[in-house]
């Protein structure tokens, strides 16, 4: 069997000791061998691509990012993307592709499985916000990038009495925010699925101020939304592929805090810092199993799935059915970072 392999969105650590372990598998249990399609989708419907075997897979492990190269193209931005993108699966004799992505890839894989393509899904991001998946990889090392980050900021927002505010990523999501805020005791947490009211921000902060503990950490999910009325917030700008570039919305937060409130504030944006560099051991473990996982599914011809952690067991799900809403905090999970807002 021939098995192609891409990465396509935002890239995260976990991605390449997914291509490790699907190409030790395919290629030592299974006698498959395995292409990798360069920049996603794009390599795909250009024919752009590099053979991929044990050998040049060696030292992948540990290496963020993503060997292959990442884009946000898909084969619907073309009038004639599919029809290039069947000439190569055809051309390479292809009999499966496994799709390693976030909503954006996987909602593609998706609309390419239901026209006809043998794929198979593998979900990755930091955001954690893939449905039908407890996690996805990158997550667990976003959160602990984002926590070790709090908490070198208490030491600094304690020695000036500032309130510091820290915005992690997730944009239609707050799982990085409200698990490093939990992690990091932040004073108060801000995510999208709770639109935030900044009278009871600055309220909370000022209560804090009158029982003698002025300093504070504020985590934002670059995602956060004001309550209508309650703060304005310029539109973020859109880039090629329709996708909001988001970040800074700490600044102007902290900015409107100072001015309400009078507490000294800083900012700190963590930005892609998150998104770079060595996978966790948890991250490393599930890449693994999600990678092997994946090159089953494909060697028993089980197509238009998606490999998923449920119930701490690798099973696999319908692309259609993960792919149809996204997955927000839990409100358990909220109710516990509320207690501890101030
Ligand atoms: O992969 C998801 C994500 O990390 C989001 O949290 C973030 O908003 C976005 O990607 C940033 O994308 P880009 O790399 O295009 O700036």
């Amino acid at each position: 069997m021939r098995v192609g392999i891409l990465t396509g969105g935002g890239d995260c650590p976990g991605l390449n000791a997914v291509i490790r372990a699907v190409v030790r598998k395919a290629e030592r249990h299974y006698g498959h061998r395995v292409i990798g399609f360069l920049d996603g989708w794009r390599g795909v419907v250009e024919d752009d691509w590099r053979e991929l075997d044990v050998e040049s897979c060696r030292g992948l492990l540990p290496r963020g990012g993503t060997v292959l190269g990442t884009s946000r193209h898909t084969p619907f931005n073309l009038p004639d993307g599919m029809s290039r993108a069947a000439d190569t699966m055809r051309r390479h004799d292809l009999e499966a592709l496994i799709a390693i992505g976030g909503e954006g890839t996987l909602s593609c894989a998706a609309e390419v499985s239901d026209s006809g393509f043998n794929v198979i899904g593998v979900p990755k991001t930091i955001d954690n916000d893939v449905g039908f998946t407890e996690r996805t990889f990158g997550f667990d090392t976003a959160v602990a990038v984002a926590t070790e980050a709090i908490d070198r900021l208490h030491t600094t927002a304690e020695s000036h009495a500032r309130v510091m505010f820290v915005e992690v990523m997730g944009r239609h999501v707050g799982h990085i925010a409200t698990w490093a805020g939990i992690a990091g005791g932040a004073t108060y947490t801000l995510v999208p699925e709770e639109p935030f009211d900044l009278d009871e921000l600055c309220a909370a902060l000022l209560r804090r101020k009158a029982r003698g503990r002025y300093a504070s950490i504020v985590v934002v999910a670059e995602g956060a939304k004001p309550r209508p009325g309650s703060l304005e917030i310029a539109e973020p700008q859109v880039d090629a592929y329709g996708h909001e570039r988001l970040g800074g919305i700490a600044s102007v937060i902290a900015q409107e805090v100072e001015r309400r409130t009078e507490l000294e504030t800083r900012v700190t944006i963590l930005g892609h810092v998150q998104r770079g560099g060595s996978p966790t051991p948890f991250d490393r473990v599930l890449a693994t199993r999600f990678g092997v996982a994946a090159i089953d599914a494909a060697h028993a011809r089980d197509f238009g799935m998606m490999v998923a952690l449920r119930g701490g067991a690798i099973e696999l799900v319908a692309l259609r059915e993960a792919t149809a809403s996204l997955k927000p905090v839990s409100p358990e999970l909220l109710e516990v970072a509320h207690a501890f807002f101030a």
